[in-house]
């Protein structure tokens, strides 16, 4: 990325106030891309994320033969290649800033003919990657790391992917995804176990699509996933809501701004993503769900937020993984609550777009918050927000924590290195702003 990007924030005078559809869900629009790529037909996607992580996932399946018309106000239409269809890439293919890109990504290409090396950009290269080529080198997968486990992944061609039962090291629904899609290509019955329940689009996507795919709960926490592989998927109209993950922002923004209400249309409410509502509400904020309804095989709702004042709370580990990108913001309500929060249990925060313990940590001392870094948390003393300086580490949910931060600081907070807001949430500028949010870029 070459530009750096700085954003700007002032008090917000009033209370927040509107109604505001923020775009479409990450996880499933890079799902909705890989699925229609590999399906036979032609499938239509709405609601389609236009950012950055999943651009670099389309390219990806332009550079592999695939055909997509759009995206154009969040329409996409894509004909399909089928399982066995995509052609070798010309050129490294650039996965950019996204995790769930290059991990997803390495599950189908690692069962392909043809050799791929999946790249990225600066924050990428130092993510852990050797949770995904370990299990994909255990169904015979030809790919590897380098040598410190992060990217480049260099995968080799193979004709065929012997099935595995995997037990996840940690509750990652990227590592699920990647075995179960490699899972697709091979001979037999492939599952995954779950430590702790984690995002399911994958599941839920591909019974979309047309393809088999059971979960067994084993208790409240543990499931067991599984496909056989050798199977076809089906071209889907698919809709996709908006994303709880980017809603969660204005979600801590009216819980912290006196005065405020709002509602957030058409946010996809599937129980493996709400632990932000359940965090929220701990935490004494004031969230209805209002008419819940399914779409495209995911539950949806309207979030109504008013404010009514946060108080500290300790918040349960178990509400980690169905929280985890909501961390940096569950950050900034915890400063803005009276009382201390303890996050703990969420180790995995260190290994995201950034280290999100200590960017956090340090953002909210630079702002005049008082907090405790721990190996798997922090302690949250709530009080005022003074204002200063923040490094965003050009991670897009550092920057957005901090700029939601900026509604209730006395002095202004100035975000350095902002860029990547724009591979999640392109427009969070425009619609905070249009809430009565005080903030430019
Ligand atoms: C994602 C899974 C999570 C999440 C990421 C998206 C996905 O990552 O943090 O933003 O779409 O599967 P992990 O699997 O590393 O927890």
């Amino acid at each position: 990325m070459s530009t750096k990007l700085i954003l700007t924030t002032a008090i917000a005078a009033k209370g927040l106030s509107g109604n505001v559809r923020v775009p479409g869900d990450k996880s499933m629009s890079h799902r909705a891309v890989m699925f229609s790529s590999l399906a036979n037909g032609t499938s239509n996607i709405t609601g389609l994320l236009e950012g950055e992580d999943v651009m670099a996932t389309l390219a990806a399946f332009r550079a592999m033969g695939v055909t997509a018309n759009g995206p154009t106000n969040g329409q996409l239409t894509v004909t399909g290649v089928g399982m066995r269809g995509l052609t070798a890439p010309e050129q490294d293919l650039d996965m950019g800033n996204s995790g769930t890109a290059m991990r997803l990504m390495a599950g189908i290409l690692a069962a392909q003919k043809f050799a791929s090396k999946l790249v990225g950009d600066e924050s990428l290269t130092g993510r852990p990657m050797r949770r995904v080529t370990v299990p994909l080198s255990a169904m015979g997968a030809r790919c590897a790391t380098d040598e410190n486990g992060c990217p480049p992944i260099h995968i080799r061609g193979v004709e065929k992917l012997q099935p595995i039962n995997y037990k996840l090291p940690m509750a990652s629904a990227q590592i699920k995804s990647a075995v179960l899609l490699a899972g697709l290509y091979a001979d037999g019955e492939t599952s995954v176990t779950e430590p702790a329940p984690t995002r399911d689009h994958t599941e839920r996507m591909l019974k979309a699509y047309g393809y088999k795919c059971d979960t067994e709960r084993v208790n409240d926490q543990v499931s067991t996933i599984r496909l056989s592989g050798g199977g076809e998927l089906t071209a889907a109209n698919i809709d996709i809501p908006s994303d709880i993950s980017s809603a969660a922002f204005f979600m801590v923004a009216a819980s912290i701004v006196p005065g405020s209400k709002i509602i957030l249309e058409h946010v996809c409410v599937n129980p493996t993503r709400t632990g932000i509502i359940d965090v929220l509400k701990a935490m004494g904020a004031d969230i209805k769900l209002l008419n819940p309804r399914a779409v495209g095989g995911e539950p949806v709702a309207d979030i109504q937020v008013t404010y009514v004042g946060l108080k500290g709370a300790v918040i349960d580990p178990k509400l980690v993984p169905l929280a985890i990108d909501e961390f940096p913001v569950i950050c900034i309500a915890a400063a803005c609550a009276q009382g201390e929060t303890i996050v703990s249990g969420a180790e995995e925060l260190r290994h995201k777009e950034s280290d999100r313990i200590s960017a956090m940590v340090e953002g909210l001392r630079a702002i005049g918050v008082e907090v405790e870094e721990r190996k798997d948390g922090m302690v949250v003393q709530g009080g005022s927000i003074t204002g200063g300086q923040v490094e965003s580490y050009h991670d897009h949910r550092i920057a957005m924590s901090f700029a939601i931060a900026g509604g209730v600081s006395s002095g202004e907070i100035v975000i350095n290195e902002a860029d990547n807001v724009a591979t999640s949430f392109p427009n969070f500028v425009e619609l905070a702003t249009s809430v009565g949010l005080n903030i430019s870029a």
